[in-house]
């Protein structure tokens, strides 16, 4: 165990070969850890566990550390199994342990275990006192699970925000001012742009009522990636302009593409909008990465998509990136769709189509042309990346 505060240990696991998370939805390029944390205080305290294929280890570790049997109480900030999977085996050890938890926790827990323990349920504003320490409990409720809270420490100075400020990031530094910052703010974001997007507005709120509750903060723990120790400060307020209508200076031009008639018509839209002098990056989605692809929408200031269409649709990579801007509640971004066809042409028009249900803004017609381009074709490709490029001027 490592000691992070005067009473806080570090009690979780790196997990450095962790490459897919969330099933497959998630790519980690670079691993990810399962922060659970140990509070010693005149209590002894556990704070959430690890993912269920490192309870074993996670557990004998506990035993040996500490023991289970000194363990007072357990608080879990939020039963996801990457953070609750080890509960069950624990548990098994001492089944009296108190859980302290939100209301929805108890029930989530219940859904999962299928066991009626030993719940202390708390709520927002909620204390209690373990000796130097008072913990002060702040429900995050849908940021990102219904079950989801913080749990503050007031002698220690120390935040645990479970997964709001954390990143899939496996480091042999646990502190953010001793690892690749670059690398660092790149989990971050890439974290918030796929987990936390779709809850923007309520994690505006969310760090409002935080701030208003005056917590001293010295240290950020969260329950993946590295801890906040030099100016934790920072997450808080790239929160607040990660929730708020974020973008950079780019443009994504994403394409899937059957013989490069899609691929040529996405390279003119590249040239209008760089005529304009917008920046533009390129992405066939079919043999893109979809979490970093997520990530780049998110960052950038337009986007245009565009597909082949086969069997009256998009290209199923497409179709699945469109969706995902409309899961994301990516809105507000203007946006062109595109696509060569050979016989009916649907593809640009659904795209739209999902595009302006998600809310962002549609700056002209779908662009669509036959088989292979013409010179005319494509100067009309040229133009609505110049209309683009237009859109993100007004915007600004
Ligand atoms: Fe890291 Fe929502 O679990």
């Amino acid at each position: 165990m490592q000691k992070i505060s005067e009473n806080v240990y570090w009690n979780g696991i790196q997990d450095w070969e962790l490459k897919l998370f969330h099933g497959h939805e998630f790519s980690t390029h670079r691993g990810s850890t399962y922060n659970s944390y140990l509070i010693r205080d005149e209590k002894t305290v556990l704070v959430d566990t690890v993912w269920y294929p490192h309870k074993e280890t996670y557990i004998k570790r506990l035993e040996k550390d500490v023991g289970v049997e000194n363990i007072d109480m357990i608080i879990i900030n939020h039963s996801e199994p990457d953070h609750g999977g080890a509960l069950e085996e624990l548990m098994k050890v001492r089944p009296d342990l108190p859980i302290y938890c939100t209301a929805f926790g108890e029930k989530i827990i219940k859904a999962h275990y299928h066991k009626d323990w030993n719940f202390k349920i708390v709520k927002t504003g909620d204390t209690l006192n373990i000796g130097k320490n008072t913990l002060t409990f702040v429900e995050m409720r849908m940021i990102h699970w219904p079950d989801s809270m913080m749990t503050y420490l007031d002698h220690d100075k120390v935040l645990m925000s479970n997964d709001a400020f954390g990143q899939h990031y496996c480091t042999k530094s646990l502190f953010n001012d001793e690892v690749d910052n670059d690398e660092l703010y790149q989990e971050a974001i890439k974290y918030y742009a796929n987990i936390l997007t779709p809850f923007s507005a309520m994690i505006v709120k969310k760090i409002d009522e935080v701030i208003k509750l005056n917590l001293d903060i010295e240290i950020i723990a969260p329950s993946h990636g590295v801890i906040w120790r030099e100016n934790p400060g920072q997450i808080i307020e790239a929160y607040v302009k990660w929730a708020s209508d974020y973008s950079e200076d780019f443009a994504v031009i994403i394409y899937d593409t059957m013989y490069e008639a899609t691929l040529r018509m996405a390279e003119s839209i590249e040239e209008g909008l760089s005529s304009k002098g917008v920046k533009a990056k390129l992405y066939n989605c079919s043999v893109s990465d979809m979490s970093d692809l997520i990530t780049e929408i998110f960052k950038a200031n337009a986007i245009a998509i565009g597909s082949s269409t086969v069997n009256n649709s998009p290209l199923t990579s497409i179709v699945s990136i469109s969706h995902e801007i409309l899961t994301h509640k990516m809105k507000g971004k203007p946006f062109v769709s595109f696509g060569s066809y050979g016989w009916s042409g649907e593809a640009p028009g659904h795209i739209a189509e999902t595009l302006v249900k998600a809310k962002l803004n549609q700056v002209c017609e779908p662009v669509k042309i036959k088989y292979t381009p013409t010179e005319d074709d494509l100067k009309s490709c040229f133009d609505a990346g110049v209309k683009l490029a237009e859109a993100i001027k007004e915007k600004l």
